[in-house]
């Protein structure tokens, strides 16, 4: 199960709202390198460019499926496929975004800093993590995997229970290489439409790893499983919609 960015932007007006509000807080007038890192289908990529049209914008993704659809949704920007941990600027950049991408990563503590050490003087790390892993759209999940060995013996060492730290280790972590951190968190409250909203919503992403590495008869199964906890979870409202309260953290970093 590849990244599929037509499963990821059925969403993507909720998706787009907190990469907008961090780039909102990016206090950069005219960055010459910017850097998408995590850039997926690339319609973040799209905005960086519309508000500094005159920077070299480089998007990064490991997904040839992601990188494919970031070419044909932000022309002008230049693509590259790497591991988002690995991945060095061959020059110190002004500007590297992240937006929903870097908590798929391990090890915060050595990626967050080694990230800020790749900026030119003045520049900006800016980073949104959604950190739902504590709510019922995550732990549904953890509980269907735990009830079941068999599901339990593939995915455990996929599952990456909190990958995402809190605010203060952040701002601690950052602070003695910067000008100054900005750190906080959202609640955002999503009114879904369709049915089994939610399930819809996490296959475009935390599930996207899951179930590549289950075995294929196992997959609908599990799917099945998932399904009926996320409804049990997340009951329509009186009009249909599915309320979904999501939570995502933010960090600027000024060099
Ligand atoms: C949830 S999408 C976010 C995409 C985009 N930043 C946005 O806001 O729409 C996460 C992206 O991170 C990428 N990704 C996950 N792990 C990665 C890694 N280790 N190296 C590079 N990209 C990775 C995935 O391929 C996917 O495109």
């Amino acid at each position: 199960m590849p990244w599929d960015p037509v499963q990821y932007l059925a969403f993507g007006s909720e998706r787009s709202r907190p990469a907008l509000d961090l780039l909102s807080r990016v206090p950069l007038e005219a960055p010459s390198r910017v850097v998408d890192l995590g850039c997926g289908a690339g319609n973040v990529t799209r905005l960086l460019g519309e508000r500094w049209p005159a920077a070299s914008i480089l998007g990064v993704d490991a997904s040839p499926e992601m990188l494919a659809a970031a070419a044909r949704a932000c022309a002008g920007a230049s693509w590259r496929s790497a591991d988002l941990a690995r991945w060095e600027p061959e020059v110190p950049v002004d500007l590297i975004f992240s937006n929903a991408a870097l908590h798929w990563a391990d090890d915060h503590g050595r990626l967050l800093p080694r990230l800020l050490r790749f900026l030119a003087p003045g520049g900006c790390l800016a980073v949104q993590m959604p950190r739902n892993h504590d709510r019922p759209s995550h732990l549904a999940v953890f509980t269907v995997i735990d009830g079941n060995p068999d599901w339990s013996r593939q995915l455990g060492p996929r599952l990456r229970r909190n990958p995402v730290l809190g605010l203060e280790a952040y701002e601690a972590l950052l602070a003695p290489m910067a000008k100054r951190v900005e750190a906080w968190e959202t609640d955002y409250l999503h009114l879904l439409e369709g049915e089994d909203a939610v399930l819809a919503w996490i296959l475009g992403s935390f599930l996207t790893p899951l179930l590549e590495a289950l075995v294929t008869a196992d997959r609908e199964p599990f799917l099945r499983a998932c399904r009926a906890a996320l409804r049990a979870a997340y009951p329509p409202d009186a009009r249909g919609r599915t309320p979904f309260r999501f939570r995502r953290l933010f960090l600027v970093a000024q060099k």
